[in-house]
């Protein structure tokens, strides 16, 4: 596992634009926070925020070329829509490039839609990958208030949101998401 945080840093500042890192740097820091209020572990909580979004600036094709010589199964969403794979993609390269454990490589897979049955790793780098200091959206505020009173409050907060504006500018709407939204609602 890594040890020295400032040289992954490093390694993940090379693979971004400015922007995106230094979201990864905010949802590192989130992710901090979050772990220390809810009881996670911090260092590892920290390690996969900073790493989750390692993929995302490929290209499509780099992606499904990715998903192939990797033995990545993938959906017809995701070979239609393949910027959706990014999380998928970094959880394997977090596991072949920086052995991290498989909660942390869960974690970083299903960081954009969630899933059902979330662990405590999960749901910490779900929510603070939607709050960190860099996000400007309305209704941040507020959400991250939840953030820290609920969790999982939190989470289908998020995912309601993210609904109705997938349904209002005519965006695909992924099943995770839904499936998410439906286990939490659930087992309130
Ligand atoms: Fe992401
Ligand atoms: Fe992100």
């Amino acid at each position: 596992m890594v040890e020295d945080i400032e040289l992954l840093k490093e390694e993940i500042k090379e693979r971004l634009s400015e922007k995106r890192f230094l979201h990864s740097l905010a949802v590192m820091n989130m992710c901090e926070k979050l772990a220390k209020k809810y009881n996670c572990d911090v260092k590892r909580a920290k390690l996969v925020g900073l790493v989750h979004d390692m993929a995302k600036e490929m290209t499509d094709e780099e992606m499904l070329e990715y998903a192939k010589k990797n033995n990545i199964v993938i959906t017809e969403t995701e070979r239609n829509i393949p910027q959706i794979l990014h999380g998928k993609i970094a959880s394997n390269l977090a596991k072949k490039k920086y052995d991290f454990d498989d909660e942390m490589c869960d974690a970083i897979k299903y960081h954009t839609t969630g899933k059902e049955n979330m662990t405590l790793m999960q749901k910490v780098l779900f929510v603070a990958d939607k709050i960190d200091e860099t996000r400007k959206y309305e209704g941040v505020e507020e959400l991250r208030k939840l953030a820290f009173e609920n969790l999982d409050e939190a989470i289908i907060k998020n995912i309601d949101e993210t609904l109705k504006i997938n349904i209002d500018k005519e965006k695909v709407i992924l099943e995770e998401s839904i499936k998410t939204r439906n286990y939490l609602l659930i087992n309130k």
